[in-house]
């Protein structure tokens, strides 16, 4: 199936919103409380990253209409195991990319689809920043 509605595909990009905002939220308090120097300025970068990706997105919905939506899901943050923290961390990644690669083959519209693309090869390269961390660990 091909959207090309542009309701659609708002309702998307806002979905992708969400996920990046939490992703912000999640990373930024994550950078505060890991303890791990190079891990936590990892994990700040990324952040920003992903704040970027916000600016991104509500580009994408404002240019069609739409209004990017701020609701906040569940935001889990890291406890004390600065494993489980990269691991949460890394199926965030996991979750954005797989969502992201999903809406890339139905979505007829050139512009979101060359910028999902280039969002979801950043978020490759965090989740292998990430995996490279736990593996040191
Ligand atoms: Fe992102
Ligand atoms: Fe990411």
């Amino acid at each position: 199936m091909i959207l090309v509605d542009t309701e659609e595909i708002l309702e998307l990009l806002n979905i992708d919103f969400r996920h990046e905002l939490e992703a912000t939220m999640m990373y930024t308090y994550n950078s505060f409380v890991i303890e791990d120097c190079d891990i936590s300025r990892l994990t700040e970068a990324i952040a920003v990253d992903e704040m970027r990706h916000m600016w991104w997105l509500a580009d994408l919905i404002t240019k069609r209409g739409g209004r990017p939506s701020m609701e906040l899901g569940e935001v889990e943050y890291v406890g004390e195991d600065i494993k489980e923290g990269l691991e949460r961390q890394i199926e965030k990644e996991t979750e954005g990319i797989e969502e992201y690669e999903r809406q890339i083959k139905i979505i007829d519209d050139d512009e979101v689809v060359g910028v999902l693309r280039h969002i979801v090869d950043e978020e490759k390269r965090h989740r292998k920043e990430f995996r490279e961390r736990i593996a040191r660990l």
